[in-house]
C-alpha cells in the first residue's frame, strides 16, 4: 500500500493510474477504522481497480465544544487493517495542506435545506465542513466512484445533492450499515460509551426496528410512534435529539401516498452521540 500525506504527490500517482486506464474508487474517512469502514473499501475493491482511502478528522464539521481533540486518532492500527484488505493508497493529508486559508476565508461547499434538518440543527455547520471537504476530496483525486456508509443517511444525501449540483462525473455507491451482533451500529464513537451504556446502547436500532415492524403492520400515526420511541429511549438513559418517521427521498414530513419511508434517530448516551436509521416500503 502506498501512503501519501502530499496533494502533488497523490495527484502523480493518480495521473500514473489514470494512463494505465485504472478506475478509481474512493473511500473518505475520518479514520478509527472498524468493520464499517473496511466494508465500504472491499464493496470499493470490486467496483474499482483502484481504491484510495482517505482518513482526515476534519476540523470544519465539528462544532465548538464538540470531540474534534478527543476524537480518536489511530493511524497505525488503521494502516494495518486497511494493507491486510489489499488497499492501493492511503491518502492521509494534514490539516494545513487541506486548508490552506484561515477557517474564516475559506470557501465553503453549501447544500441548503437538507443541510439545515436533523443533525443539521443540532449541529450548525456540520454538513457545510462535510460538503467542503468531500468537495475537495473529490478534487483532490477525482476518483469515478466514491463509497459512502447509509449509517449517515442523511450525511449520503447530501453528498449525493452535491454531486449532482456541482457536476462531479462520480458516481456515489451507499452501502448498508455494519452493525454489532447485538444489532448496534458500528461506529468510532461507540468507543465513547461506558460498559454499562454500552449494554443499554443497542436499544437505538431495537425501537428502529419495533417502530418500522408497526408502520409495515398499517400504524400511519407517525406522530404516537415517534413519542413513544422518545420515551423509551429516555427510559433507557438516552437523550434523544430526534426520532422520526420521513420520506426517505427528502426527509420531508410523509404523506399518506408516500411508500418509501426511513425512521431517522439520534441520542445523546454518555458521552456518545448516536445516530441510527432504518429505511422502509410501506
Ligand atoms: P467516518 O465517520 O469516519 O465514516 C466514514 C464512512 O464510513 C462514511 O461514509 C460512513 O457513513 C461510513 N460508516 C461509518 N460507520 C459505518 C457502519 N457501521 N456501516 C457502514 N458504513 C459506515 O463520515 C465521515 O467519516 C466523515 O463525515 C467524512 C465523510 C469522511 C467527511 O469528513
Amino acid at each position: 500500500m502506498i501512503t501519501l500525506e502530499g496533494i502533488d504527490a497523490l495527484r502523480r500517482q493518480i495521473q500514473r493510474w489514470r494512463k494505465a486506464d485504472d478506475s478509481i474508487a474512493l473511500v473518505p474517512t475520518m479514520g478509527n477504522l472498524h468493520p464499517g469502514h473496511l466494508k465500504l473499501v472491499e464493496v470499493a475493491m470490486e467496483m474499482a481497480d483502484r481504491v484510495v482511502v482517505s482518513i482526515f478528522v476534519n476540523p470544519m464539521q465539528f462544532g465548538e465544544g464538540e470531540d474534534f481533540a478527543a476524537y480518536p486518532r489511530t493511524m497505525e492500527e488503521d494502516a494495518s487493517s486497511l494493507i491486510s484488505l489489499g488497499t492501493d493508497l492511503l491518502f492521509a493529508p494534514a490539516v494545513s495542506d487541506v486548508y490552506p486559508a484561515s477557517s474564516d476565508s475559506q470557501t465553503r461547499v453549501e447544500v441548503p435545506e437538507i443541510s439545515d434538518i436533523f443533525c443539521g440543527t443540532s449541529r450548525p455547520g456540520h454538513f457545510v465542513g462535510v460538503a467542503t471537504v468531500v468537495c475537495k476530496l473529490f478534487n483532490m483525486v477525482q476518483p469515478d466512484i466514491a463509497v459512502f456508509g447509509e449509517k449517515d443517511f442523511q450525511q449520503l444525501m447530501v453528498i449525493r445533492r452535491m454531486t449532482e449540483d456541482l457536476s462531479f462525473p462520480i458516481r456515489i455507491h451507499g452501502v448498508p450499515t455494519v452493525r454489532e451482533e447485538d444489532g448496534l451500529a458500528r461506529s468510532s464513537r461507540n468507543g465513547y460509551l461506558t460498559t454499562g451504556e454500552r449494554a443499554r446502547a443497542p436499544a437505538i436500532y431495537r425501537l428502529l426496528r419495533q417502530t418500522a415492524d408497526k408502520v409495515r403492520a398499517g400504524d400511519t400515526n407517525y406522530e404516537r410512534l415517534e413519542t413513544q420511541a422518545q420515551k423509551s429511549l429516555k427510559a433507557e438513559g438516552f437523550t434523544p435529539d430526534y426520532f422520526r418517521v420521513v420520506r426517505a427521498r427528502d426527509l420531508a414530513e410523509p404523506s399518506r401516498d408516500d411508500t418509501e419511508l426511513v425512521i431517522l434517530a439520534a441520542a445523546y448516551l454518555g458521552k456518545a452521540r448516536l445516530i441510527d436509521n432504518i429505511t422502509l416500503t410501506s
